[in-house]
């Protein structure tokens, strides 16, 4: 057995991905990373800076200039762009809505595998995105392909948002979550798809401490 072991977990959005990728990190001492973190971290830097994202210049000049840390305490995700800490802002609105036609750039893309490939180098680690089993890590130990009823995963996040956010209703968040699955698996660069090895888990009807289980016991020979 190598001595490294690489869990690559990919999926739709809103399908608890990294709530077992946190959870499976944290049971097996490996280190957690957050790939969509990422992306949204250099969507900040982008729309802070105003980077037209059809100005390939702009775009290689501002990805040179980007910085991006993770600080691994209790298995959240603390990233840092440029030494500031964005773990917050990269989850609110502005970010979240420019994201996705950020992660879409074939140059963006580029330089992120090749970050990402750098942390998962010599290190046991669990890594949750798009395209983790298939462009960053094909030779993974483990895939995990998630999936879940468009419905189910609309009233998680419903129920996630709601305290938060009162004025929100649950057709808005299943139309932006079918928006979200359009665009990831539609898009030319690296498009969301299951790797042909991967496992797919469907937690349509499991808990997340069921979840955890079935990817232990998908991990475990490998330990
Ligand atoms: O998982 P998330 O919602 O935080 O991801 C943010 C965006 O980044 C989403 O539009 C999908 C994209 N992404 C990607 O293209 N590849 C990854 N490995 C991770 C995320």
């Amino acid at each position: 057995m190598s001595d490294q072991i690489i869990v690559a977990i990919d999926g739709y959005s809103s399908c608890g991905k990294s709530t077992l990728a946190k959870a499976l990190a944290k049971k097996l001492h490996f280190i957690y990373v957050d790939s969509g973190a990422m992306y949204r971290a250099v969507a900040l830097y982008f729309l802070r800076n105003n980077i037209d994202l059809n100005n390939h210049d702009q775009i290689m000049e501002a990805l040179k200039k980007i910085h991006l840390n993770f600080h691994s305490r209790d298995y959240e995700t603390h990233i840092t762009l440029n030494d500031e800490e964005v773990s917050a802002e990269i989850r609110l609105m502005p970010v979240s809505e420019t994201v996705s036609a950020v992660s879409a750039i074939k140059e963006v893309r580029t330089e992120m595998v090749k970050q990402q490939q750098r942390m998962g180098r010599s290190k046991n680690i669990v890594m949750d995105g798009r395209d983790i089993g298939t462009a960053v890590f094909p030779d993974a130990a483990v895939k995990i392909f998630m999936t879940a009823d468009p419905k189910v995963r609309a009233e998680r996040r419903y129920k996630e948002l709601l305290p938060k956010n009162p004025d929100i209703t649950l057709e808005e968040i299943f139309e932006n979550i079918a928006h979200r699955d359009y665009q990831d698996t539609t898009r030319k660069e690296s498009p969301l798809v299951r790797a042909h090895d991967a496992i797919i888990l469907d937690n349509t009807d499991l808990n997340p401490d069921e979840q955890l289980l079935f990817a232990l016991s998908k991990v475990e020979p490998f330990l």
